[in-house]
């Protein structure tokens, strides 16, 4: 009888079939949003308010240093980042991405520090760096240990002030979804909620993109502190 896969040889599996999956996709916006390129406008526009409106809070983050993480070629940190913060760091697993990044990110080159080529999995920032860490359309690429150990890294490399925001798909079910062509996971609402909270994480605003085309899920962006430090808002 054929042995199983003990549980650490599946969990560096999940890892690599991602990393194999992303290798074949081409460095462009359109494969860094799975063929939907054209949403890209909209995807920045609903981040930008969402960005804005962090910083109008109270304890608003500063504007320094950002830090995109799961970054890809940059869509993030050129259209939306480096318009708002002095320098931004990239944090990508793929090689070959961050290599397109210098050329896609080469008009704000001046603004870029950093480029960590490293899974998150494994990503442990220095302490006290950045004012906002933004995850986008990448935690599904982490397993739940990880995720929450991703969050509690993030606390720790927040300046006073910082915010981290997650913006990812839902399951409009309360169900997770596996999808194993790209080897990620697409959690409903209250599965990412308890990782918030269980990484000591609170969440001190909630949104859901609009206008985004019906079919695709719905996508949500939180803004979350550590929770020995959230005050009211
Ligand atoms: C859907 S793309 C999104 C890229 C970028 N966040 C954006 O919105 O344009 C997912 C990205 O996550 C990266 N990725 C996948 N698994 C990762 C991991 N474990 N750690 C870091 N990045 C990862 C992929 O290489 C790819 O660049």
């Amino acid at each position: 009888m054929e042995e199983k896969p003990d549980t650490e040889t599946i969990q560096c599996e999940f890892y690599s079939d991602a990393a194999k999956y992303w290798e074949k996709i081409p460095a462009t916006v359109d494969g860094m949003l799975g063929g939907f390129g054209f949403i890209s406008h909209t995807d920045i526009e609903g981040s930008e308010l969402f960005l804005r409106s962090l910083f109008k809070l109270n304890r608003a983050p500063q504007k320094n240093r950002a830090l995109d993480c799961g970054a890809g070629i940059g869509r993030i940190t050129k259209n939306l980042l480096v318009k708002h913060f002095k320098q931004v760091d990239l944090v990508e697993q793929n090689p070959k991405f961050l290599e397109a990044a210098k050329t896609y990110l080469d008009t704000c080159a001046s603004k870029i520090g950093t480029y960590y080529p490293q899974g998150l999995q494994d990503f442990c920032a220095s302490t006290k760096q950045y004012d906002v860490i933004w995850c986008q359309w990448v935690l599904g690429h982490l397993q739940d240990d990880d995720l929450i150990d991703f969050f509690r890294n993030c606390q720790t490399s927040l300046r006073d002030n910082g915010v981290i925001v997650v913006k990812e798909n839902v399951t409009s079910s309360d169900k997770i979804d596996i999808d194993s062509e790209d080897s990620s996971v697409t959690r409903p609402l209250r599965e990412l909620k308890y990782a918030f909270e269980k990484a000591g994480l609170i969440c001190i605003k909630e949104q859901k993109q609009k206008s985004f085309p019906r079919g695709l899920y719905p996508v949500y962006m939180f803004a979350l502190r550590p929770a020995k430090t959230a005050t009211i808002e």
